[in-house]
């Protein structure tokens, strides 16, 4: 396949290439990409700068060994249950390494996470989506798609909306093939659907460091599920897909539980805060159970987000249906939900 279309697709899905970081200098309210306003562990950056040591010459465990046992002890399963990845991300795209090749259907319901289109033109493989609409439910079409490879983010991104968890078992027990739920933001929303791999063979659950942990920086996600898939997933992966720096930190924060929680608890509060005040803005709002939230302003969303950049805040603008004119707002901290309160208020 030609380089220029791997560019191409990729660059589609990515809102910043490589070279154009978004300016997140001084004085920025960044509140575009669903990082964490709140800072790690210390005990993670404190284990970070333990480990930056002379054994940095050594290539890192292939498997995250410590990580792995780590996380596998946390959500009650054995290591040969777990896999770690460069991020989510990479996660997404051994699934497809593993469960799609050329010409396979993968199914997914729409609006939801922009990565899987590109992921399917790079493995050739065929889109099968499944529109949803206000509110956002699971189509039941999903369940009977043929589909060797599924994807359900629960919480959606970027409607922030959670599918009934009666829907997406009723998907999982109707596909014969690979069902992924992403769970990115899981930790944000009342449930999750980590209880279905004790009672589904085809089920694998993602989940990332890089939201409620606040590791966006050092790429580090996981997977959760039946022995023979998360086997699979690791006969596709590249032999060192995590540094040693990201290993250490992967075990120190899912052993910091408290400061976790602590986390979590604060962006759910501000959640509330920052949605409160839009609905009194005038805007509508779809209930979130994740880190951000998803609005559609009472004027133009062009206009709101170009005059929010004039003033060096940014969030997320969508311009294709159905989610024309909707924004999707990180959750920040309370000063900079301030902040972008304030220019609402001179915007709008
Ligand atoms: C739905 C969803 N899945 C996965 C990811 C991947 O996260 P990461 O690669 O940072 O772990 C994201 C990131 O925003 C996401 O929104």
């Amino acid at each position: 396949m030609p380089q220029s279309f791997l560019k191409k697709a990729l660059r589609d899905f990515h809102p910043y290439v490589p070279g154009e970081q978004p300016p997140d200098g001084e004085g920025w309210v960044k509140l575009n990409t669903n990082e964490s306003p709140l800072p790690p562990s210390p005990k993670v950056i404190e284990a970070i700068k333990r480990a930056a040591d002379e054994s940095l010459r050594l290539y890192p465990s292939p498997s995250a060994a410590a990580a792995r046992t780590a996380i596998a002890a946390h959500h009650g399963l054995q290591p040969d249950q777990v896999t770690l990845g460069n991020g989510g991300d990479e996660l997404i795209e051994l699934c497809f390494r593993a469960f799609a090749g050329a010409g396979d259907l993968v199914a997914f319901p729409t609006p939801t996470y922009p990565l899987l289109e590109p992921l399917c033109q790079i493995h050739e493989a065929v889109p099968s989506t499944h529109p949803t609409e206000l509110p956002w439910d699971l189509p039941p079409s999903l369940g009977s798609d043929p589909a060797p490879l599924k994807f359900i983010v629960n919480p959606n991104s970027p409607t922030g909306a959670l599918f009934a968890q009666r829907d997406v078992e009723a998907a999982v027990a109707a596909s014969s093939g690979v069902v992924v739920i992403d769970e990115a933001y899981v930790d944000f929303a009342p449930r999750s659907c980590r209880g279905l791999i004790d009672t589904h063979d085809n089920v694998l659950v993602l989940r990332t460091f890089s939201k409620s942990y606040s590791l966006a920086g050092m790429r580090i996600g996981f997977a959760m599920g039946n022995r023979d898939l998360i086997a699979s997933l690791d006969a596709v992966k590249d032999s060192y897909a995590l540094d040693r720096l990201a290993i250490v930190a992967a075990g120190a924060a899912i052993e910091d539980e408290e400061h976790h929680r602590r986390v979590v608890a604060e962006v759910v509060e501000n959640r509330g805060a920052l949605a409160g005040a839009l609905v009194n803005m005038g805007f509508d709002l779809v209930p979130s159970s994740a880190n951000f939230v998803f609005a559609k302003p009472p004027k133009p969303a062009d206009e709101v987000v170009a005059a929010l950049r004039e003033r060096r805040m940014l969030v997320r603008h969508y311009d294709r249906e159905p989610i024309a004119g909707w924004i999707r707002i990180t959750v920040g901290t309370r000063e900079q939900q301030e902040r972008l309160l304030q220019a609402l208020k001179e915007i709008l």
